[in-house]
């Protein structure tokens, strides 16, 4: 969590299977996503001018994918920023732990699907953007 970077986040392209009725694509625990998956949940009905996340987490590593509509993930070190557009249901952002994420620019009906290593924990988060960087100064 201290070493990680945004360099360390990579947008996976995931399989798509296709055919003219239309598309699936299907995400294999530890084969398409690079960690073993413990919860799902997704974010909808984001009010227009909204923005979400605003916090890093300790242990927790997330695969983040636009199945419907498109929005904007800025990560952030607290060395180096990155802002990655996500707008197809074949994209996924993968955020490592240590990382501090937040998500703009939804567009109207966007769903962010967001597959997660961990169940929920309160205290896995950093939601004080001083202390994040505090922690993330420690190996500096
Ligand atoms: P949060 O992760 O801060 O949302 P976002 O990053 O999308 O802005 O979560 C918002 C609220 O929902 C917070 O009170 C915790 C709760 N929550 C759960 O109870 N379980 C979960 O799996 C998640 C992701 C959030």
């Amino acid at each position: 969590m201290l070493e990680s970077t945004v360099f360390n986040c990579n947008v996976l392209t995931l399989p798509k299977i296709h055919n003219r009725a239309g598309n699936i694509t299907a995400l294999n625990n530890s084969v398409d996503i690079p960690f073993d998956v413990n919860r799902v949940y997704y974010l909808y009905d984001v009010p227009g001018g909204e923005d979400r996340g605003g916090h890093a987490h300790k242990e927790l590593q997330q695969l983040i994918v636009a199945v419907s509509g498109s929005f904007d993930i800025t990560i952030d070190d607290g060395r180096n920023k990155k802002t990655v557009s996500l707008n197809r249901p074949y994209y996924g952002l993968h955020i490592v732990p240590g990382i501090w994420r937040d998500l703009t620019n939804f567009s109207s009906g966007a769903i962010c699907l967001v597959l997660a290593s961990h169940k929920y924990d309160a205290n896995d988060y950093i939601r004080d953007y001083k202390e994040f960087i505090r922690m993330k100064k420690l190996c500096k």
